[in-house]
């Protein structure tokens, strides 16, 4: 199996990055952090801690991270996830254990650094403050784990020719701004010393907004998701939760957005690209220059990130937050962006992960 820590700050979608981690089969979810975004430290820690009692791992440790970024005050996403961050259903239990009182950044060192050298994978699917301090203070860490995923950023028209999805440069590349996408705009500073630690760089695969945004949990999703697969109208407590969380997510997005197809549920796939590669367990995650099905190339990429501006500047369209991302001369190691994967084959693993969550 392959050990995995998950930071994030759950958040509609980053549910489902927890079920993911959960309950593949090949992956051993070690812990989770939190972190402020979606909505507060104390809210994100509790609905971690709700969600793994829903799915029946209460005994997975929890530890609460920062409450606010490297230099910059919280910043909340309340118009899409709600006060609570998970607003939408009734149906979250009370979590079962509470968190525990070690530092985050401590614990991930710890389990990280205990799992064998070069096999270890952290995702990250919030604020980079938590991944930031843990790298500062650790700085072999970045040698010994074997990738860092992180949900984050946009690429817009650095990807030529440039990915089918939602996000074009005409309007908008980010979500929260015109050019920054939330994550990386909450602690732009945190983002940008990850991106430019070279030996951090050269093991991070970056999911951003152009693949997530390929991703949407249309009717049909949800519709599979209420029954299974096998559609036997049967439909649990669970599924029951996460669809009434999805319709929620869906509303928001077609509210702020417009985007009415339905949600990208962008956090499940910065875990799911960890199984790239990973013979049998594969969700195909594309590279590309051309067809899905044509060669392979190994792009690698310079992520910087914009930090001078305020949030608010962002709004009023300045670029603080954006990620500026160019592609690298062949042989030169970097950020790994692929530029789509095989949609039906993530939607039928994440399906597999709710079902073996929801016959515990
Ligand atoms: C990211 O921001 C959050 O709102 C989501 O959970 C996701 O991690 C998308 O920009
Ligand atoms: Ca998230």
């Amino acid at each position: 199996k392959i050990d995995v820590w998950l930071d994030c700050d759950p958040g509609h979608d980053d549910v489902f990055a927890i079920i993911f981690a959960a309950y593949h089969p090949t992956l051993n979810l070690l812990g989770i952090s939190t972190v402020h975004g979606n909505a507060s430290l104390s809210h994100t820690t509790y609905n971690a801690g709700s969600v793994l009692t829903a799915i029946g791992q209460p005994s997975i440790p929890i530890y609460p991270g920062a409450s606010s970024g490297l230099v910059r005050p919280a910043a909340h996403a309340v118009d899409i996830h709600g006060q609570t961050g998970l607003d939408g259903t009734t149906l979250l239990p009370v979590p079962f254990t509470g968190p525990k009182s070690e530092p985050a950044i401590d614990a991930i060192a710890s389990a990280l650094l205990q799992t064998p050298p070069g096999t270890a994978w952290l995702v990250a699917t919030g604020a980079l403050t938590n991944i930031a301090q843990v790298f500062a203070k650790y700085p072999a860490l970045a040698g010994h784990i074997k990738g860092l995923s992180i949900m984050g950023g946009s690429v817009g028209s650095s990807f030529t020719p440039a990915v089918l999805g939602t996000v074009t440069e005409k309007d908008r590349i980010g979500n929260w701004s015109r050019w920054a996408e939330f994550n990386i705009l909450i602690d732009p500073e945190a983002a940008d010393q990850i991106f430019s630690n070279p030996v951090l760089a050269a093991k991070t695969v970056l999911i951003p907004l152009d693949v997530t945004h390929l991703v949407l949990a249309t009717k049909d999703v949800q519709e599979q998701l209420r029954n299974g697969k096998e559609g036997t109208g049967n439909t649990t407590t669970l599924r029951t939760m996460l669809v009434e969380l999805l319709v929620f997510f869906a509303k928001t997005y077609a509210d702020v957005f417009g985007i009415t197809d339905g949600p990208p549920l962008h956090d499940p796939l910065a875990v799911a690209v960890i199984l790239d590669g990973v013979s049998g367990h594969e969700i195909p995650f594309y590279d590309f220059k051309g067809e899905v099905n044509g060669t392979r190339t190994k792009e690698r990429f310079e992520v910087r990130v914009v930090t001078e501006g305020t949030h608010e500047d962002a709004q009023n369209g300045s670029q603080t937050g954006r990620t500026i991302v160019r592609l690298l001369p062949k042989g030169e190691e970097g950020v790994k962006i692929p530029r789509g994967l095989n949609i039906p084959r993530f939607w039928s693993v994440l399906e597999d992960c709710v079902k073996r969550a929801d016959e515990v």
